[in-house]
């Protein structure tokens, strides 16, 4: 029987996230397959904060070309060069990118006109190579902090294990 994706709106983020590290453990013990990763983790982390666009770019050329993974929400941007857009900065910089205003963000490429802020955290696999970026969109300005930040970027520590 599957897991219930917890509400976590009201919950301190710190405990938040914890609390989908574990769940998303649960859900992956013994499975060794980056797109079942990718989207479990879209699925819990959209659900559970009722974010507005959740997913991943996956690498498709390293140091060029990101293109779209597994995610939830609106119809997605397909291909995103390095160095374009927030994704695109966040993966040839290999540094997370905290967004509180994307219509104040020079390139910003916008995929849901209601996207008001965002955040990117690159995602590392086992051989410390920039696999993917994690991309969390809201409709609110000023969605995410540094919690947030640590939060999403113990999740996609997965894929470094
Ligand atoms: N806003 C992102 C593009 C991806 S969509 O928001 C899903 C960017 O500027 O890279």
């Amino acid at each position: 029987m599957a897991e219930a994706i917890p509400d976590l709106r009201k919950v301190p983020k710190a405990r938040a996230y914890a609390e989908l590290r574990g769940h998303t453990d649960a859900i992956l013990d013994g499975v060794d397959d980056q797109v079942t990763a990718m989207a479990t983790m879209a699925a819990l982390v959209h659900h559970a904060f009722g974010h507005l666009w959740t997913g991943f770019y996956r690498v498709a050329v390293p140091g060029q070309l990101l293109r779209v993974g597994p995610y939830q929400g609106s119809l997605g941007c397909v291909d995103i060069a390095f160095g374009r857009g927030v994704c695109g900065s966040v993966a040839a910089e290999s540094k997370t990118q905290i967004v509180p205003d994307v219509a104040k963000y020079p390139g910003h490429i916008t995929c849901d006109a209601r996207s008001q802020s965002e955040i990117v955290v690159p995602v590392f696999g086992q051989q410390g190579d920039l696999i993917a970026v994690l991309d969390v969109d809201s409709d609110h300005l000023d969605a995410f902090d540094m919690e947030d930040a640590r939060g999403l970027e113990q999740l996609v520590s997965w894929f470094a294990q």
